[in-house]
């Protein structure tokens, strides 16, 4: 954030863009229908859904971030878990079934866009910082999210996006993730 001049972290999420409102609907259903773990989990909805919120935060504040993927990221990136503690293969099977589901022509995405959403669940549990922006917001918009978990705090370290390390956007999402904020409800709730 510029410190000579700065701006305030607005309060309410930013809203999802009118299309993906309907592209969304059916995209969780589909969620809905396959996951294996608690839907109000710890990698479960409210989750993807602070993601959502952080990724269309840094979306709107960083140029050549894709919004498309961003937005499928949070919703898929831990759809195929099978395990709230170790599963290693989850972001695999999210890359997969991304792929199936736009084959299906329920995820609208050019080839781009479908590459980077695949590369970002495939490998959004390594540990280095992505070189391309959308996966760098993808990934930031996760790992803000990890104060979900009790005594675990943001690693200023593992974030990529300029704003994703500011003190305020961190201390924002952190108090987001700790208190469990269900942004998009009316998507996202059971
Ligand atoms: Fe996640």
């Amino acid at each position: 954030m510029n410190e000579m001049n700065p701006q305030p972290i607005p309060t309410l999420p930013p809203p999802i863009p009118t299309e993906w409102e309907s592209i969304l609907r059916p995209c969780i259903e589909r969620v809905r229908s396959q996951y294996r773990l608690k839907w109000n989990g710890l990698h479960g909805a409210g989750h993807w859904a602070r993601v959502l919120e952080n990724g269309l935060r840094l979306a709107a504040s960083t140029p050549g971030i894709r919004t498309d993927v961003v937005i499928g990221f949070a919703v898929f990136h831990d759809s195929c878990r099978w395990d709230d503690l170790e599963d290693p293969r989850h972001g695999a099977r999210a890359a997969l079934w991304v792929r199936r589901l736009h084959a299906e022509g329920i995820l609208p995405l050019d080839r781009e866009g479908l590459a980077l959403l695949e590369k970002a669940c495939r490998t959004h549990t390594g540990g280095r910082i992505p070189e391309a922006p959308t996966i760098m917001a993808c990934w930031d918009g996760d790992r803000l999210d990890l104060p979900r978990i009790a005594g675990v705090e943001v690693r200023v370290e593992w974030l990529g996006t300029a704003l994703a390390r500011d003190p305020d956007f961190v201390q924002a999402a952190t108090a987001r993730a700790s208190s469990r904020t269900l942004p998009y409800g009316h998507l996202f709730s059971h």
